[in-house]
């Protein structure tokens, strides 16, 4: 390859030029295009998980003929399928008896795989794919929040765990001394709105939640007994006005769900019902403007394509245009929102001034 610096001519030497390409196209191998492709594995693991195996066998060693008993099936249908269990590593097998690794019984017990019954949720419509590019055709209401009630519980479940890692990161951040009052829109099992009000005792919160999910968001704020200080709200916010009267109004992972037009709906209904000197806080997929990066980001619009009517992420740029059209100013970050390795979203902070 062939540059100029100021008139001079730059030769790269073939090594650099290796390395640069390599850089360029993220270091694909023959090796990663066969892992890529590869779903045995994901399905397998996703199918234990789902059908509780790891429980079953939790500190005892059983073999396949107890398997048919249990699950049903074949006593040679469980035997290949505890084999290659086995075979990755989740499980041991001495002589015909099969047991938990030390990494199973500790991740995979006891709803510690839960965090994967979403994803093997998802299976079916994955196999759609390409259908529907082809066709495209698109959900008509976002799945599996607003279709399948049990799937619905337990995404939110799994995104209740990773939220209760990433909050107190999230909170330092937030202007939580200043704040009396918090609206969480589309607050899912209301982690974050929970975690601030229990480290802010003057705070008083609204969790605003769809009407077909928002059952799931009272019991949880009930369960975590702080119902007094955290009120919860059905409503939906593409249809209804937000409630008014808050200093901080957070919108986690919302965005991402929706269209366009209903973002900077939902951003100008946010700010007429901050207070004067109030601010927004935003968490999402923040990506570059060609929409390549992060790479997770690119790889979950994907998802959205599948599972929203309008869903994707947006670019940094796209969600500072829509704050200021929205008429917010002093836009803060982008931030990162934690620096676990499971949450790749980050945080833009704005005010009503
Ligand atoms: C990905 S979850 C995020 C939950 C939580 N905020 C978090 O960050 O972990 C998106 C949430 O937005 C809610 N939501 C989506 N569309 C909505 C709508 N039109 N009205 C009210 N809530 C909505 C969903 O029910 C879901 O709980």
């Amino acid at each position: 390859m062939k540059g100029s610096t100021g008139g001079s001519r730059v030769v790269l030497n073939p090594e650099k030029l290796r390395t640069r390409r390599a850089m360029r196209y993220k270091q694909w191998t023959p090796q990663r295009l066969r892992s890529t492709g590869g779903y045995w594995q994901a399905r397998i693991l996703g199918t234990a998980v789902h059908l509780q195996i790891f429980d079953w066998l939790g500190n005892s060693g059983r073999n396949a003929r107890a398997a048919t008993n249990h699950f049903g099936g074949t006593r040679e249908g469980w035997k290949i399928f505890l084999d290659a269990l086995s075979a990755i590593g989740l499980l041991r097998k001495r002589a015909l008896s099969y047991e938990n690794s030390p990494f199973a019984l500790r991740y995979l017990c006891s709803g510690n795989g839960s965090f994967l019954l979403s994803d093997y949720d998802a299976w079916n419509v994955w196999g759609r794919l390409s259908n529907s590019l082809t066709s495209g055709k698109r959900p008509k209401v976002a799945q599996p929040f607003f279709s399948k009630r049990e799937q619905t519980g337990r995404l939110l479940q799994s995104l209740d765990k990773d939220a209760r890692k990433i909050a107190p990161y999230l909170m330092a951040r937030l202007p939580l001394s200043r704040s009396k009052t918090l609206l969480d829109v589309g607050g899912g099992l209301g982690s974050f709105a929970i975690a601030c009000c229990r480290r802010s005792p003057h705070l008083r919160a609204i969790i605003v939640e769809h009407p077909r999910v928002v059952s799931f968001t009272s019991r949880a704020v009930n369960n975590a007994k702080i119902a007094k200080r955290v009120q919860v709200m059905g409503l939906d916010i593409t249809k209804e006005p937000l409630p008014r009267g808050f200093d901080l109004i957070l919108v986690s992972n919302v965005l991402h769900g929706q269209g366009a037009r209903e973002n900077r709906a939902l951003l100008r209904s946010a700010y007429r019902c901050l207070n004067q000197g109030g601010r927004i806080v935003l968490r999402d997929v923040l990506m570059n403007r060609a929409g390549t990066n992060p790479d997770w980001g690119a790889l979950f619009s994907v998802a959205l394509f599948l599972h929203t009517p309008h869903g994707r992420c947006y670019a940094l740029d796209e969600v500072r245009g829509w704050l200021r059209a929205a008429k917010f100013s002093g836009i803060k970050g982008p931030f990162r929102s934690s620096p676990l390795p499971f949450d790749p979203d980050s945080v833009l902070i704005a005010e009503k001034s």
